[in-house]
């Protein structure tokens, strides 16, 4: 089977390599030559963990290149994925379909006769259709198809996610379009992982739905950890009390500083005009959204409230936090939609100076963050500090060095927005411990 992958971003360089290491021969088409270019140098521009090693083999094993030149790789593809970027559309939230497209028109004349055009993006209900008629429009007398068949890899865990998926959804409107992609799938399949195949809009709307439910998942469970505050339970015992229900589930149900990321804020928007626009409001995703907003900045008020306290109701005005984890989550460089930008928002507003650290988002960190001291680590970080803050769940902040910290902060106050410490642990440690919904 020849795969051709138009977009080398996350879920396009991560399927492109999954797909070679089934056996496929895949071809990755991107417009950015930098990108191509590292790539053919062996560099992978973007971190996700044994994504080099996973391409490095597959190129070596001349299954998986790289290419600028669409005219030279699609006349042989018997599948062509898009998986471009699909931004929130500036004012609207509605999805930014620009590339998608500009893809389907610039691949029409190159298709051959049969080629099944299968979108990967992240797309709104109907782009398929779209697609379609663009190809059509300039290519009349063609035979061809197009299928939806979205992506649910999570950042830090794609190859896994990829590999050893609970669904693989695919859209198609004819029996062709099934038969290329059940191929596409056969050596998952091999394992069990069920197809599940439906129409092209439904598999368009699943994805969003996807999505939207998990973020549900999570307000509803920060909502509960602010609740537990209240009323003096652990956020961690309800989560497992309701979460060993099998109807409810037991993932996504850790309570944080709110989702972040490119997928669940900008998905929520976008599904919220889609039923703006079909006038089938969703009422639950509005009030997803809005909790989430207003937890991010409630977090950094959360710190300011921990640094009053320790010091017998004194303005935090001047006292400096250490921000451990500046991304939206670990194992990703990626910063967009991180909370820890409303959290050092909210911080600075109350005159609090910011250090921070983040084992490998410090470089997109300081694209987004400015007035930050940023450390070399931890420690660094800690050094003088008034609090240390846990923003990210990273391993490398798991196990810290406590006497170390104690050493270095001007107070022994760790505020833990990941639930990463024990309280007891701490406690003996002779720290005051804030964690979430404890
Ligand atoms: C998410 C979905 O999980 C993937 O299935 C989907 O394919 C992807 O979006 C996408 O649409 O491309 P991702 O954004 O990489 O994946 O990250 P998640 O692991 O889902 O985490 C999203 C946010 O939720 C993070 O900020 C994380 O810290 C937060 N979260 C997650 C919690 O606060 N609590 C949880 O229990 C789980």
């Amino acid at each position: 089977m020849r795969i051709v992958m138009i977009g080398t971003g996350y879920v396009g360089l991560v399927s492109g390599a999954c797909f070679a290491d089934f056996g496929h021969h895949v071809t990755c088409v991107d417009k950015d030559a930098s990108k191509i270019d590292a790539l053919l140098e062996g560099r992978i521009p973007i971190f996700e963990p044994g994504l080099d090693a996973l391409v490095e083999s597959n190129v070596a094993a001349g299954r998986l290149d790289f290419t600028l030149d669409l005219e030279k790789v699609l006349p042989e593809a018997d599948a062509v994925f898009i998986a471009v970027g699909t931004p929130s559309r500036r004012g609207d939230g509605h999805a930014d379909l620009t590339y998608v497209y500009a893809a389907a028109r610039e691949m029409a004349p190159l298709l051959r006769e049969g080629a099944v055009v299968v979108d990967k993006s992240t797309v709104p209900v109907g782009t398929g259709d779209e697609v379609e008629r663009i190809i059509r429009e300039v290519c009349p007398n063609l035979t061809f198809s197009v299928a939806s068949n979205p992506e649910f890899l999570r950042e830090g865990a794609a190859i896994d996610d990829f590999k050893r998926p609970d669904r693989v959804v695919i859209g198609v409107n004819d029996d062709h379009a099934e038969k290329v992609l059940q191929e596409v799938y056969r050596p998952l399949t091999r394992n069990e992982s069920p197809l599940l195949v439906m129409s092209r809009r439904a598999a368009e709307l699943t994805k969003y739905a996807a999505n939207a439910f998990l973020a549900t998942k999570i307000a509803f469970i920060n909502e509960m950890a602010d609740l537990c505050e209240k009323v003096g339970a652990d956020v961690r015992d309800v989560a497992r009390g309701i979460g060993s229900d099998t109807r409810i589930g037991n993932r996504f149900l850790m309570p944080g500083p709110g989702y972040g990321g490119s997928c669940f804020p900008k998905d929520t928007l976008a599904l919220l005009k889609t039923g703006h626009d079909y006038e089938a409001p969703l009422r639950i995703v509005e009030s997803v959204v809005a909790v989430n907003d207003q937890r991010k900045s409630a977090m950094g008020r959360k710190v300011v409230q921990a640094l009053k306290d320790a010091g017998g109701g004194a303005d935090a005005h001047g006292k400096t936090v250490a921000l451990l984890g500046l991304t939206f989550k670990a194992n990703t460089d990626d910063m967009r939609d991180s909370p820890a930008i409303s959290i050092v928002q909210s911080l600075q507003d109350a005159g609090v100076n910011v250090r921070a650290y983040d084992p490998e988002g410090m470089e997109q960190a300081k694209k987004v963050i400015q007035n930050v001291t940023y450390c070399a680590n931890s420690y660094e970080a800690m050094d003088g500090a008034d609090a240390a803050v846990i923003v990210t769940e990273w391993d490398a902040f798991r196990a810290l060095d406590l006497d170390r910290m104690k050493d270095l902060l001007s107070q022994p106050l760790l505020v833990d927005l990941r639930n990463l410490y024990s309280r007891t642990d701490m406690e003996e440690h002779g720290f005051t411990y804030v964690g979430v919904g404890r």
